[in-house]
């Protein structure tokens, strides 16, 4: 019997569609991730599952698709789903699995990151504190009781993927999975142990059979098989250790995350476009932006200390999922014009040229195509390259891309895009603040604790906060002690002393409120010190210390301290002597928690839901409870609660954490500059931040599906004191949009789903300015350029007009000036 042409072709269709049932082979060389024997460029986003809600993940990454993404990536957050030892949560917003399904619906790939350190900015890097407690054990290092709860954690979640077949060996989307973070910047803290510990870290992950391969971040020492990669914000020189790996960049920060009183980070669309632009064309095989959706750190989940509530990162799109432009959009350009030249990138032939002036050439050659890419790495001096005959000028720090080798369809540096400046619109359903009607309570019981010192457990001691499991962000030490007038101590200037470990410490002497201390980001020690007036006799001391998120990164961070660390002294001074009566040894008595936060107040279930005031609100009102109800804002805009007036603590919308709220801790007001941000040159996270000397986070997210559409009710623990009246909801849209498009390209413009309301500004030439105060230029094309665009664009949902003479005639502009259309619409 002999086979046909078509027989074969026949038997070749079934043995892949065979093939492709029990999944794809992951594979890679020294150039790509291979896909079924297939190179493949890997274009990916970090999205974090629990840093929004269930209810947005189709939508963010539907728009991660859109934006030209062919993979999430995401981290496993370990104390999310193992909070007690042995007990698994991985309902509503951590279900993990349905988040990987959602990937694999938009028929995306997917990168899993089990670490099970993560770091992150999230709290305690991940790890669930009751590790901590667990006699004898030591993280990250070669530790038995360490290594089997990271093993036996590592295994429950890759045993979770094989079962609902999400690995790409399974036919799921998962093709990389990462164990540990980063351990090769912290590695020698731990000697010969830490080697240890990596090479168990590899051998277990091994172990697991997933079918696809490990990474390893920044781990140069990465044992084989495990592909070390690299995260920063450039990686283009970066080399992996085996150079049979192909050159994986697991981290391109597109921006920064913010903390308590820290200021906005920017980095600009052109900054990180260049770092991708440059990533391939120094032959990157993947690159992933963290973050591609930074979104909310809700609950108790930011890292710190102080790491703020919002997770915005400045990504490609923002903390309320909408595109952040003209990040986003510029992006997308770039993504579909690297994966247009797929193919030539992963097997083409390299020839790279040094132009001098840090100018660099590349082409790669593909049977009868090349493509071309020209890096300006120069951080002050455009260039001019020559190729073939043709002038091409390349802007500093830019890279051109001319996917023939002949047109210039791209560069970093020249934003084809459009700009959104977002506003808040106020609550259209009810006359907010006004409408909000108050009820307040001060907070459960608190004459026992801070008169009678009563707690759970007593130890002559003074503890690290984590002996508390994390229980609570609250811990209230409390002793006593015993003085009388012969006492050597006693003088009419007594005062207390208390080191505590950078978190907040509010202190109270018989009841009464003395001061609080607390310190900022990086900072991990004050000595607070206060005069006091003690009584002869009994002398009840009740100090409550606050975390803001525990340490998250740096060698042996699990042992930072957290709470008050101790020593705790009544200092008396006569002259000049000073007595030091140390109370460190005392009995004191603990109790985790505050009662209004165990009594779960802030649901509507909670047996104190009707012991509220509602007459005498207070104003500036320590450890108080505040309760409103909202009607929900009109629409399906995203909705910010602007927290003006409040001091700090925590929000809860129909019983949902919205977070940590601070609209009290100001950002710095030295590290902005008012000068126009020049982004060229290597970026680092205070270059063009903005926001200096306002409220570090005045607006929290509060996800549409935390709102019903009837009446809802907001929560607010108050530990400073602060004016709730002021408070208010409102909806965040595109306000402005401003179109811009070089010459011989389509500017295109949008209000995000609404009309185009009307134009202020157009104008063909070289424009001068930034959306919102754009400036006509030296040369500007002689037509009525505002309504020319005013007809193609107002009462459209979008439009797109052509940057040419031909649309607008001439304008005339010396040589070397770039002409551009700039349009500034109103939404
Ligand atoms: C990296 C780390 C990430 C994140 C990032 C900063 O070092 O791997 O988890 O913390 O820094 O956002």
């Amino acid at each position: 019997m002999s086979f046909s042409k078509n027989h074969v072709f026949f038997l070749s269709s079934l043995l892949i569609l065979i093939c492709s049932g029990l999944g794809a082979q992951v594979s890679h060389d020294g150039r790509a991730i291979t896909i079924d024997g297939q190179r493949k460029l890997i274009i990916s986003g970090s999205i974090h599952y629990p840093r929004s809600t269930a209810e947005m993940w189709p939508d963010l990454i539907k728009k991660a698709k859109e934006g030209g993404l062919n993979a999430i990536e995401t981290y496993v957050f370990w104390n999310l789903h193992e909070p007690q030892r042995r007990q698994y949560d991985f309902s509503g917003n951590n279900d993990l699995i349905r988040f990987l399904k959602t990937i694999q619906d938009q028929g995306l790939h997917s990168i899993l990151r089990i670490g099970p350190y993560v770091c992150a900015e999230w709290n305690y890097g991940g790890f669930p504190v009751w590790l901590h407690n667990m006699p004898g054990l030591e993280m990250r290092t070669a530790n038995d009781v360490f290594m089997n709860e990271m093993q036996n954690f590592t295994s429950l979640i890759v045993d979770m993927i094989k079962k609902e077949s999400l690995f790409a060996s399974q036919g799921g989307p998962i093709i990389l999975a990462q164990i540990e973070n980063e351990y090769g910047n912290v590695i020698s803290s731990y000697g010969d142990a830490g080697k240890a510990y990596l090479n168990w870290c590899a051998n277990m992950a091994e172990s697991l059979d997933i079918g696809v391969p490990w990474i390893m971040c920044q781990e140069s020492d990465a044992p084989e098989p495990m592909l070390n990669t690299c995260n920063g914000y450039y990686c283009d020189q970066f080399t992996p250790n085996n150079p049979n790996t192909p050159k994986i960049w697991t981290e391109n920060w597109t921006g920064w995350f913010k903390n308590w009183g820290g200021p906005d980070p920017l980095r600009t669309a052109e900054d990180v476009a260049f770092a991708v632009a440059r990533f391939y064309q120094n032959g990157g095989a993947l690159q992933n932006y963290y973050m591609y959706h930074g979104g909310t750190n809700f609950g108790r989940t930011a890292g710190g200390p102080y790491i703020s509530t919002t997770y915005d990162y400045d990504a490609p799109l923002n903390e309320y999922g909408t595109p952040n432009q003209p990040k986003y959009g510029h992006l997308t350009q770039l993504h579909n014009i690297l994966m247009s030249m797929e193919r030539t990138l992963t097997y083409g032939n390299v020839t790279s040229t040094d132009y001098g002036n840090s100018l660099y050439g590349t082409v790669y050659t593909l049977d009868n195509t090349s493509s071309c890419f020209f890096g300006n790495t120069n951080e002050t001096s455009d260039a001019t390259v020559n190729y073939r005959g043709i002038d091409y000028n390349v802007p500093a720090w830019s890279v051109s891309i001319l996917p023939d080798c002949k047109t210039e369809i791209y560069n970093t540096a020249r934003v084809n895009t459009q700009t959104n400046l977002m506003v808040k619109k106020s609550n259209e359903a009810e006359a907010e603040p006004a409408s909000l009607k108050w009820s307040w309570r001060p907070e459960i019981n608190l004459e026992q604790t801070l008169v009678q010192g009563k707690g759970q457990v007593s130890v002559n001691m003074i503890v690290d906060q984590k002996v508390a499991n994390d229980v609570s962000d609250y811990l209230w030490y409390m002793t006593s002690v015993n003085l009388d007038k012969d006492d050597p101590i006693w003088t009419d200037d007594m005062s207390i002393r208390v080191n505590g470990t950078g978190h907040i410490l509010h202190t109270y002497v018989n009841g009464d409120y003395l001061d609080s201390q607390w310190a900022t980001y990086g900072v991990t020690n004050y000595v607070f010190e206060k005069k006091v007036e003690l009584n002869p006799g009994t002398n009840q001391i009740t100090l409550l210390s606050a975390t803001i998120g525990f340490q998250n990164y740096g060698p042996m961070f699990d042992i930072v301290q957290a709470g008050i660390s101790g020593p705790v002294e009544i200092i008396g001074r006569k002259g000049d002597e000073t007595i030091i009566k140390d109370l460190s040894l005392h009995k004191w008595s603990y109790k985790a928690g505050l009662h209004g936060l165990d009594n779960k107040i802030y649901s509507s279930d909670s047996k104190f839901a009707s012991q509220w005031n509602t007459e005498n609100l207070p104003i500036n009102r320590m450890l108080t409870w505040y309760k409103t109800t909202f009607k929900a804002p009109l629409g399906e805009d995203p909705v910010a609660l602007d927290m003006q007036g409040l001091g700090k603590g925590m929000a809860w919308v129909n019983g949902n954490s919205i977070g940590r709220y601070w609209p009290s801790y100001m950002a710095e007001d030295d590290v902005c500059s008012t000068d126009a941000c020049d982004y060229r040159g290597s970026y680092y996270s205070t270059k063009c931040a903005t926001n200096c000397g306002q409220p570090t986070q005045r607006w929290y997210h509060i996800p549409r599906s935390f709102i019903n559409d009837g009446d809802n009710e907001l929560v607010l623990f108050e530990e400073f004191g602060g004016n709730p009246t002021l408070v208010n909801f409102q909806t965040v849209t595109v306000g402005t949009a401003c179109g811009s498009a070089y010459e011989n390209k389509d500017m295109e413009l949008s209000c995000q789903g609404r009309p185009i309301s009307g134009i202020k500004f157009a104008s063909f030439g070289d424009v001068q300015g930034t959306c919102g105060s754009y400036v006509k230029g030296s040369c500007t094309s002689q037509t009525d350029a505002l309504s020319i665009v005013q007809n193609a664009c107002v009462g459209k949902e979008s439009c797109t007009v052509s940057a040419s003479e031909s649309t607008f005639g001439t304008a005339d502009c010396a040589d070397g000036i770039a002409k551009r259309l700039i349009v500034e619409a109103v939404c």
